[in-house]
Order: structure tokens, then sequence, then C-alpha cells
């Protein structure tokens, strides 16, 4: 491909992207104004789950965990939805599952009107809390893999590459190693690996978990900027409240397991959202909603790795016994 018909490819890239962040404008405008009760939903569902029941190991055996039961839940296109509760509730459970990465004991979900039986490399990308780049590799070669594998034409992986890292805010490390970066920054090659994929939905699950909040707040306010302008449903699985009222459109909160969706709160603030936005009575609002309804589910969840551990120091006292 020569330089002219390289730029051609960017700038019809550009256009696209563009054209996506105006659509999702109006959509979300739509969603949010329309209507003469300015309560006309129209959204588009992008994922249906219906029914889901997951659980490992083999009823009755001391490894039988019941991890979520009976989650229904659409989530619409073009938002970004967190999913928040308790440790071991489930939630990476239903997000695998949702991937195709996972079977579920029982339930469905549709992606579109497909069905999902397994991974839909072309629809779905993942970032995960280990980003799992590949130490051997550059930031942009890691990029490039990652199309490499969904199948993008050679051609096409390079300027892919670098439109994701701008977005990212990393092109100027581009011929790092993994190691050379900050935990933030191995992050933001991990969002940029998954963006460059270009499918319609992102699952993150604990993306931000391991690093320190500044650095968790910086990567918020531009993964809402980068909200703002493309129609991406994003699934974004945290542990924080702050987190969760600063990015969601919606939070469904998960009850203690078996995991299920007790509760789903709206968040109705445009991206991108400015640091403002965390000082105001609005979000300070919502993210005590959140915490009490959160409060006694972490007690249950508690109590129940409580119970399990002196089910099994009793079992452990039994087998050691003549
Ligand atoms: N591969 C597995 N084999 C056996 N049990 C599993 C497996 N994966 C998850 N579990 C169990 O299922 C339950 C739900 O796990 P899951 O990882 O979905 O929880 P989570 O909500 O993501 O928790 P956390 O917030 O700590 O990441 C837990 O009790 C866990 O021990
Ligand atoms: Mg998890």
């Amino acid at each position: 491909m020569d330089a002219i018909e390289a730029q051609g490819e960017l700038e019809s890239f550009i256009d696209q992207a563009l054209h996506r962040g105006i659509c999702i404008q109006e959509r979300v405008e739509e969603r949010r104004g329309g209507g003469e009760d300015g309560n006309n939903v129209t959204d588009e569902v992008a994922v249906r789950i219906r029914g889901v029941s997951h659980q490992f190991g083999e009823q009755g055996g001391t490894r039988y965990v019941r991890a979520l039961l009976d989650t229904s839940l659409d989530i619409r296109r073009g938002e970004l939805l967190c999913l928040i509760g308790p440790s071991g509730c489930g939630k990476s459970t239903l997000l695998n599952i949702m991937g195709g990465l996972m079977e579920p004991a029982a339930g469905t979900v549709e992606v579109g009107n497909q069905r999902v039986r397994g991974p839909m490399p072309q629809e779905i990308a993942f970032v995960f809390q280990e980003n799992a780049l590949f130490p051997w590799s550059t930031v942009i070669e890691n990029v490039k893999l990652g199309m490499m594998f969904q199948g993008v034409r050679k051609a096409k992986r390079e300027s892919r590459a670098k439109l994701s890292l701008e977005a990212v805010g990393l092109m100027d490390f581009a011929d790092y190693y993994p190691s050379q970066l900050s935990g933030g920054m191995r992050q933001r090659a991990a969002l940029a690996r998954a963006l460059s994929l270009e499918t319609g939905i992102l699952l993150m699950d604990e993306p931000f978990g391991a690093l320190d909040e500044q650095t968790r707040m910086v990567l918020g306010e531009d993964l809402s900027v980068l909200l703002s302008r493309t129609d991406k449903t994003i699934v974004f699985v945290t542990h924080s409240l702050g987190e969760a009222v600063f990015l969601a459109d919606r939070v469904a909160v998960f009850s203690a397991r078996p995991g299920t969706i007790k509760e789903i709160i709206e968040v109705d603030e445009p991206h991108p959202r400015k640091p403002d936005f965390i000082t105001s009575e609005k979000f300070t609002r919502i993210r005590n909603r959140l915490y009490s309804l959160l409060h006694d589910e972490i007690r249950k969840a508690v109590s129940q790795s409580a119970v399990s551990e002196r089910v099994a120091a009793d079992e452990s006292s039994r087998e050691a016994k003549p």
C-alpha cells in the first residue's frame, strides 16, 4: 500500500468513527430527551441474557458452587454497563459466558440475533485485569498480533494499530516493550489491542483493578471520552463504587452467591464525564445508594466464606481421625 492509499484508509476510518460518534450521540439524545413524556426508550439490545445459571463441580461434592442463578438482562447498544457485587458472586462467570468462553448450565445469551455458543472474535473483545501482553513483543506488535488472530488483513493492521494507540495516548510508546511501561500504560496497551479489533462489544473484567486510584481516575476519564466518540457497548466489572458511578450509564448490582441481579441503577449523565462530576451531589447520592444495596450482600458473602471454611475445617478434622 502506498502512502496516499494509507492516508485514504486512515481518513475513511476516522470518518466512520466520527459517524459512529454522531449516531450514538443521536441515540443517546433520543433515549434521554425523546418522546412527549420524556421517556421514549428506543434502545436496541446488543446482548440479551435470559435465565442464565451456572454452577461448578458436582452436586453434593465438596467443590460444588452455585455461581450464578437465573440472571436475565438486556444490555443496550452503546451503553457502558457496570457489574458490581461481592467477591465470588459470579461477575466474571457471567462475563465469560457472555463472551462465549464458557457455556452456561442453563439459559441463553444472544448477541444481535445470534445465540452465543463460543467466542465471537468479530463481535466481542476482552480486556482483563491481567493485561496478558506478550513480553517479547513491542506495544504495537502486541496490538497487531490481536488483529492477526482475528484475521484482519496484514495491510490494515498497521494503520488500525496506530489509530488505537493514538486513541489511548500511547503512540509515543509504540516501540516500547511491556516491561518498559508503567502498569497504567500496560492497561492502555491492552485497551488499544481490544479497540483495534473494532468489535461492537467490549467486555472488561476489572481492567483497572491492579492500578492505583489516581491512575484509575485518569483512565476512567479517558474511557469516558472514548465512549462519547464511539457506539461501543461496554460491560465493565469493578469493585469500586466511585468508578462504577463515574463510568456507567447503568450499574447492575449483584446479590451474594449464587449471584443474580438485585437492582439496576441508571446514571443519567452524558459522556464525556468531567472530573467535577465526582464532587457533585448527584454522584454522592448514587454512590450512597450503591453502597447501601451492596452492604448487606457483602456481609452475606463474608459469612458464606466463614461457613464454608468451617465446613472444610470439620471435613479435614474428620479425615485426620483414625
Ligand atoms: N473454574 C472454576 N472452577 C470452580 N469454581 C469456580 C471456577 N470459576 C469460578 N468459580 C467459583 O464460582 C464463584 C463465582 O466466581 P467468579 O469468578 O465469577 O466471581 P466474581 O464475582 O468474579 O468474584 P471477584 O469479584 O472476586 O472477581 C466463586 O465461588 C468461584 O470460586
Ligand atoms: Mg471476577
